[in-house]
């Protein structure tokens, strides 16, 4: 039996997805066999250490994966249609109307030289002809209004905006197009801490009033916290927990999330994930078997020998840990506690 979420249609399907990157040191698996559902209205926090694969997988929700990565197996279904059986224009079409990605550096999504308001009556009658300029413009007000921006910003160029400005102008820019699904990677990494603040409290009231549904990319636990409904936790490409954020937060199950979480004593807006002891592995030659065992303090023979699979247990939780591969029952053999 799953929890509320889920037990509901899923949005966004990723079933057995591999990206691999072909780098001329060799083969980088960066998204190795995930599956991962998202439902309607939920904000999904996607965590894990740098590397471990957690933009690819959310460029892979749009099929964005680009030379040297490419998506080597699975499936991707966007309200039941797999994207890997579309065309690049049928794909194009999704984006920005359906899926809209948002990037850490907004700038790299918008044209300098255009001005902002140009920027929706564009993206806006891209999608839909029969909206005039005047009624785009319009809009994008309204939407300024609803992002806390004066209207007249609308003339400005994206340089003359600041940092914190820029990134409401992309989830406007989402929102103008009713965006079935918004990717946000990293979206607060380059705001100082105030705006950070006012930008996350604009997407709470969001997330109430449109029913948004979210992921969340973040190395900000705190981030997650406040916003996220359910956690994902990659390590080196794999998923390896997937829970509720209560649950997750009270009683983390997978070692390698215990042991994130644990170097967080006190969960403040401002709490980055905190590496902790040892390196996540070269992907290059990544571990036998489970893939955190040289990391891992409750580590078994098998645990070096087979990779363990995402299983889920009693409560819709799931983990991907010997520990837990009988019904559920974790049988730790040791008392670890994190420096
Ligand atoms: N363009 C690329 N060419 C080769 N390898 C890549 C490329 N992009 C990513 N990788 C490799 O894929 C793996 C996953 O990278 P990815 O950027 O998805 O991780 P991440 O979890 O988003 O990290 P971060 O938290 O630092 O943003 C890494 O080992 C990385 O070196
Ligand atoms: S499978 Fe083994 S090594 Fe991997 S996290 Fe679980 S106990 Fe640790
Ligand atoms: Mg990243």
């Amino acid at each position: 039996m799953g929890s509320k979420i889920e037990q509901a249609e899923p949005l966004l399907s990723v079933q057995d997805l591999v990206v691999t990157y072909y780098t001329r040191a060799g083969e980088v698996r960066a998204v190795d066999h995930v599956d991962l559902d998202i439902v309607k209205g939920e904000v999904l926090g996607l965590v894990g250490e740098s590397g471990c694969g957690k933009s690819t997988l959310g460029m892979a929700f749009l099929r964005l994966v680009r030379t040297p990565g490419q998506i080597t197996n699975g499936r991707i279904l966007f309200h039941g249609r797999d994207l890997l059986e579309l065309s690049e224009r049928e794909v194009q079409a999704l984006r920005g109307a359906h899926i809209s990605m948002i990037f850490q550096d907004p700038m790299t999504s918008l044209d300098p030289l255009q001005r902002i308001d140009d920027h929706f009556v564009e993206s806006i009658r891209a999608h839909d002809k029969t909206v005039s300029r005047k009624e785009a413009v319009e809009r994008a007000a309204e939407l300024f209004d609803l992002l806390g921006i004066a209207r007249d910003r609308l003339h400005d160029y994206p340089h003359q905006l600041s940092g914190g400005m820029r990134q409401r102008v992309m989830i406007g820019l989402a929102l103008a197009l009713n965006a079935e699904l918004i990717i946000a990677d990293e979206p607060t990494t380059s705001l100082d801490v105030l705006v950070e603040a006012q930008f996350l409290d604009l997407l709470k009231d969001l997330k109430k009033r449109y029913d948004m549904t979210l992921v969340l990319i973040t190395h900000n636990i705190g981030i997650v916290a406040e916003l996220a409904d359910r956690v994902a936790v990659m390590y080196a490409g794999k998923l390896v927990e997937l829970a509720d954020v209560i649950p997750l937060f009270g009683e983390p199950l997978h070692p390698y999330t215990e042991a994130l979480l644990s170097s967080v004593p006190n969960i403040r807006l401002d709490t980055e994930l905190k590496i902790m002891e040892g390196q996540p592995p070269d992907l290059l030659v990544p571990p036998t078997g489970c893939r955190f065992h040289p990391r891992c303090p409750y580590a078994m023979d098998i645990c070096r020998e087979k990779d363990p699979p995402l299983v889920e247990l009693e409560g819709g939780r799931k983990v991907a840990c010997w520990l837990f591969e009988k019904e559920g029952t974790p049988h730790r053999s040791a008392e670890v506690s994190y420096a």
